[in-house]
């Protein structure tokens, strides 16, 4: 029984030889086969394919790895194919370039599958970066000769950013609250506060909600420790419902460039104030002694309202008159090119023009104004006619650098001229003298890092947002009155002079 059992097995191995499969090894260099002269080599590659995917193994960041593959052309020179051979160069913030060769462990006998179908193989590896350009290239070999143009078949890859549903799962995204799910529930309690409803993050413990829907009309701060679904009234300044409701987290690891998530501010279900429609039903349905009560109830919120919109307005004249009137404060706002511009720079270009009576002037938006000048040039002539100039750092956030400002043109991945270097340069003289260093002020979002090159700036007034949010519009509004930055001039003459 054993001996047919084993014959026919040796029967069947000698009409069918094992398929090829490919067994892949890192491989930087050339291939030896580069070295010799082949009369004969194979074609190229039939289709390459590129697809990130979640590895099941996660070693720490490498978690998301690409899944690379590829269909062999079906003609008679498969049979001279040994290997192929695939190199992926990355392009972000640094380059980065590797290859692997994939040995097929056969020779390869059909140009098709012995069970149909064209000859494909897939290579899981390389890991993805977030927000990146990928390159992928293949060739079969052996290659072509030395100065041949060898047949090689390539693709374009773009990682996304961590809203994607597979790169969410990124530590970097994760910790950015990637996987968090607020459940945000919002609605208008009254015609001036937002009752918002969310679920905390064990990453952090402090949260901005911000109502808008074309301006900001609303924002409040939440610190909260416990893991536990919490509610917050945000007093608004307009109408609300159908608003946006914007929650921002600030988590230990991201910062102030932590993912942003959003909800929409509907009506809630009982209110105190009747909204008209509920006073027309009641009045429809209603007995007399109902109608009297909804009448005397309306009459009420009217009279109250009245009240307090004048109350409302008083108050806002006497403690806005002073400022309203002025001129706005110019600002020129650097950031190094490496800062996520939709998160942290719009949202403090934001800020900076709803708190702090500002006008921003930023690189970004006048493009071709440096084109025509030069940077040097616009750069100079903006500092003369700016108030203040805001040094903005922050650490790199590539966490989900997607979307623009709405001033800005151009696409998020344009690349921008990184003028924060120059501008550093050329100002630093001023930060030596004290009759200019007023001007300057150096903002940052989370515990930084002034790099080394620009320690020059520690001179500077230094502001943490949000936390030291009224102290640094104070600084701006009231541009005279600096004080006490002349005790640190030292650290500034010895950091300019090592430049
Ligand atoms: C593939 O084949 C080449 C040449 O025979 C050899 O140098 C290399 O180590 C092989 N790689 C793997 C992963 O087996
Ligand atoms: C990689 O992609 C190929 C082709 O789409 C597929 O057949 C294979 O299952 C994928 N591998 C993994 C690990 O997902
Ligand atoms: C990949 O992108 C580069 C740069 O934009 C372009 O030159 C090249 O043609 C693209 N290649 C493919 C295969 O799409
Ligand atoms: C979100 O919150 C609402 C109201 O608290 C609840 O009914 C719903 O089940 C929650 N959804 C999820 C996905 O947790
Ligand atoms: C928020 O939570 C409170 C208390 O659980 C609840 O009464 C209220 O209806 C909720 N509001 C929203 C907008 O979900
Ligand atoms: C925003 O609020 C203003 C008044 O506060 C209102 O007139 C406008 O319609 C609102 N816009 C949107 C898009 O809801």
């Amino acid at each position: 029984m054993l001996l047919v059992l084993l014959s026919l097995a040796a029967l069947c191995w000698g009409a069918m030889p094992p398929e090829p499969t490919i067994q892949c090894g890192s491989e930087p260099g050339l291939s030896p086969e580069w070295m010799v002269r082949h009369a004969l080599t194979p074609g190229d590659l039939r289709d390459l394919r590129v697809e990130p995917i979640k590895s099941s193994v996660a070693v720490e960041d490498y978690s998301i790895l690409m899944n690379i593959s590829w269909i062999l052309r079906a003609d008679a020179s498969i049979r001279l194919l040994k290997a192929t051979k695939i190199c992926v160069t990355g392009k972000s913030q640094k380059q980065t370039y590797s290859c692997v060769r994939c040995n097929y462990t056969e020779a390869f006998q059909t140009q098709t599958r012995p069970s149909g179908g064209k000859w494909m193989f897939s290579y899981v590896g390389f890991p993805v970066e977030l927000n990146t350009r990928y390159f992928i290239g293949a060739h079969n070999i052996p290659n072509a000769n030395m100065n041949e143009d060898g047949p090689s078949l390539a693709v374009n890859f773009t990682s996304p950013g961590c809203l994607d549903r597979i790169m969410k799962y990124k530590k970097k995204c994760i910790e950015a609250g990637s996987l968090w799910d607020p459940n945000i529930t919002a609605c208008k309690k009254s015609e001036n506060t937002v009752e918002v409803n969310f679920t905390t993050s064990p990453l952090g413990n402090r949260y901005m909600a911000l109502i808008q829907n074309s301006t900001v009309i609303g924002t409040s701060y939440v610190s909260e420790k416990e893991l536990t679904r919490t509610s917050v009234v945000v007093q608004v300044t307009g109408e609300s419902e159908g608003a946006v409701v914007q929650l921002t987290p600030y988590f230990r690891t991201c910062g102030n460039d932590c993912i942003r998530r959003r909800g929409t501010v509907v009506r809630c279900p009982h209110t105190g104030v009747p909204f008209p429609q509920d006073q027309s039903r009641s009045m429809l349905s209603g007995w007399l002694p109902l109608l009297l009560l909804a009448l005397l109830v309306a009459i009420w919120v009217l009279a109250g309202g009245i009240y307090l919109t004048r109350r409302h307005e008083r108050i806002k004249k006497t403690s806005f008159s002073a400022t309203i009137l002025l001129p706005p404060i110019k600002v020129l706002v650097v950031y190094p090119s490496e800062i996520c511009f939709h998160h942290t720079v719009c949202y403090f270009t934001r800020f900076l023009q709803n708190h702090c009576r500002s006008e921003v002037i930023l690189e970004k938006w006048q493009k071709k104004k440096i084109a025509e000048m030069g940077p040097v040039q616009w750069l100079t002539t903006q500092k003369a006619a700016a108030d203040k100039v805001i040094f903005l750092l922050s650490n790199d956030g590539n966490t989900a650098c997607d979307g623009t400002c709405s001033n800005s043109e151009g696409g998020p991945h344009e690349n921008s001229q990184d003028l924060f270097p120059l501008a550093f340069n050329l100002f630093c003289s001023d930060l030596r003298s004290q009759t200019h260093l007023h001007k300057y002020v150096v903002v940052y979002f989370r515990e930084v890092d002034i790099k080394d090159d620009y320690s020059a700036l520690s001179v500077c007034p230094t502001y943490h947002l949000m936390k030291d949010a009224p102290a640094f519009c104070k600084e701006l509004l009231h541009a005279e009155q600096h004080v006490s930055v002349g005790r640190r001039l030292q650290a500034c003459h010895y950091s300019c002079s090592s430049l």
